[in-house]
């Protein structure tokens, strides 16, 4: 799989997820021989910058975050063929000068007049580059060429924003046209769980309500906001990652198996039991948050949310969020979905735990089996990628105590393949134009219809609770799950 000539376009080129992601992502790409020959990346922003200014700003950013080993001789093929245009989003001129610069690599370097245009920007944005995009004649395209647009989250902040971007970028581009990035899609981890689930005949059969007890999927984070405190506030972890990265991982782990690999199979599939998707009524009991207060992480002192830099006084935007959900299908009715996500919490670890029914006798003694927990599958996303299942074993020794042992599974010690990082893997797909890993509005939607109850509920509600940095997240998230007889693994 190696793209076709094209050049990529990056609007917010000077932004953290360029420099962090997206630039050494491009490289890392060219490193491995799966851009085309006469690739250009030509950066759009607001700086007074050349070409040699932007080059060297990438340069520092694929230094720092490239996966594969830095060669001289790959960067500096990659270099040749980046450009940079300075302009403001709605600069009509700026965009004339951008389509310009693009025709001409199409001329000296064999692009072919196919484009892609990375909107990495915030989305308050996404008209005016949209509406410059078709107004400078950069979104039409002759017979035989392609145009792409990628949006980054959020999409949206509830189901009518949503529905409101769509149809802004609708108006210029067709939906095949139109790539929207969830990163999680992009991750090894997250796509084997189909292989896991679809390309084997041990798991299904277990896969349902008349083995599986409940399931957790967790996305906790140590770190804090960072320097992202324009974006953070006033979005929160709900918006920020439940919306979309966890909804996905549900939808994953949940769908039936879909017709084929296909783009529209797998959206279907994932369409059709995110519809299924139903939150408590009583949301007082199903969802907890919460904000992180200053703490120790890593035996250093942090400071809590509402002393980051940037943040309002009195903000109540959530830094953790946890909501209970269940599934009205025949496959799940009755198997509680338990999501949360946190910053700054003990450690950094994504997974997705399926916790299967107890025994339903046991003939051992109660003490010999006080360390015995349930079974559960966990499909470990991140950092210690791999697989985990978890049962109970006989203790060596002359009595009969059973404890509880995990069987793993790592990529790194079955594997001699290193993975892309997620972005690379999806840009690849861009330029491809492969459109599988990426959701399409129908997902977005159905998403906020889920999440927009919960977060309308939080909203009319009073104070935050407030948990310490470096620590197991809020309170009355353990509280959700003792109501329901349960506890949340272990971070
Ligand atoms: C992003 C969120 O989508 O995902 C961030 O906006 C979060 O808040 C990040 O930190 C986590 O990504 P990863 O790949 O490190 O799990």
């Amino acid at each position: 799989r190696v793209a076709g000539p094209c050049v990529l376009v990056l609007f917010g080129v000077t932004g953290d997820l360029s420099r962090k992601k997206l630039l050494p992502a491009i490289y890392d790409l060219s490193n491995r021989g799966l851009l085309p020959p006469g690739f250009s990346l030509v950066g759009f922003a607001r700086r007074d910058w050349e070409n040699e200014d932007f080059r060297q700003i990438a340069y520092e950013s694929v230094k720092a975050h490239a996966r594969t080993p830095f060669r001289e001789d790959v960067w500096t093929h990659l270099s040749e063929g980046m450009h940079f245009v300075p302009g403001e989003f709605g600069d009509p001129g700026a965009f004339d000068a951008l389509a310009m610069a693009v025709k001409e690599l199409d001329e000296s370097r064999g692009t072919g007049g196919n484009y892609a245009f990375y909107l990495s920007v915030p989305p308050k944005f996404f008209p005016q580059v949209v509406e410059q995009l078709q107004r400078s004649g950069l979104a039409e395209r002759k017979e035989r060429q392609w145009r792409r647009v990628v949006i980054e989250k959020p999409f949206g902040h509830d189901l009518k924003s949503a529905k409101e971007l769509n149809d802004t970028v609708h108006r210029v581009f067709p939906e095949e046209s139109i790539f929207r990035i969830d990163h999680y899609l992009g991750k090894e981890t997250v796509q084997n769980i189909l292989a896991l689930r679809f390309a084997n005949t041990m798991y299904e059969p277990i896969w349902n309500r008349s083995y599986v007890d409940h399931v957790q999927i967790t996305m906790a984070e140590d770190i804090g906001i960072g320097g992202r405190a324009g974006y953070y506030d006033g979005i929160g972890a709900a918006r920020d990652v439940i919306q979309n990265h966890l909804l996905q991982l549900l939808a994953l782990t949940s769908m039936e198996e879909p017709t084929s690999f296909s783009a529209e199979a797998v959206r279907e599939e994932k369409a059709k039991i995110l519809s299924s998707v139903r939150v408590a009524s009583d949301l007082s009991l199903a969802t907890a948050r919460g904000q992180y207060a200053a703490g120790w992480q890593g035996g250093v002192s942090v400071q809590g949310y509402l002393e980051e830099d940037g943040i309002p006084a009195g903000s109540r935007t959530e830094t953790y969020a946890a909501i209970k959900l269940e599934i009205d299908n025949r496959r799940w009715a009755g198997v509680p979905f338990y999501l949360r996500t946190g910053k700054r919490l003990s450690r950094r670890v994504t997974e997705v735990a399926m916790v299967f029914d107890r025994a339903p006798h046991l003939p051992f003694s109660h003490t010999d089996t006080e360390e015995l927990g349930q079974n559960a599958l966990v499909m470990r996303v991140q950092p210690d990628e791999g697989i985990t299942v978890r049962f109970g074993s006989k203790v060596p020794g002359t009595s009969m105590e059973i404890r509880d042992v995990n069987m793993d599974f790592a990529y790194g010690e079955s594997f001699t393949e290193s993975s892309p990082e997620a972005y690379e893997r999806l840009l690849l797909d861009v330029l491809i134009g492969d459109p599988p890993l990426f959701p399409r509005q129908e997902e977005v939607e159905l998403s906020w219809k889920i999440l927009d109850p919960i977060t309308e509920y939080w909203a009319s509600q009073g104070d935050m609770e407030q948990y310490p940095s470096g620590g197991y997240g809020p309170e009355s998230a353990d509280e959700l799950m003792a109501r329901d007889g349960r506890t949340w693994r272990r971070l």
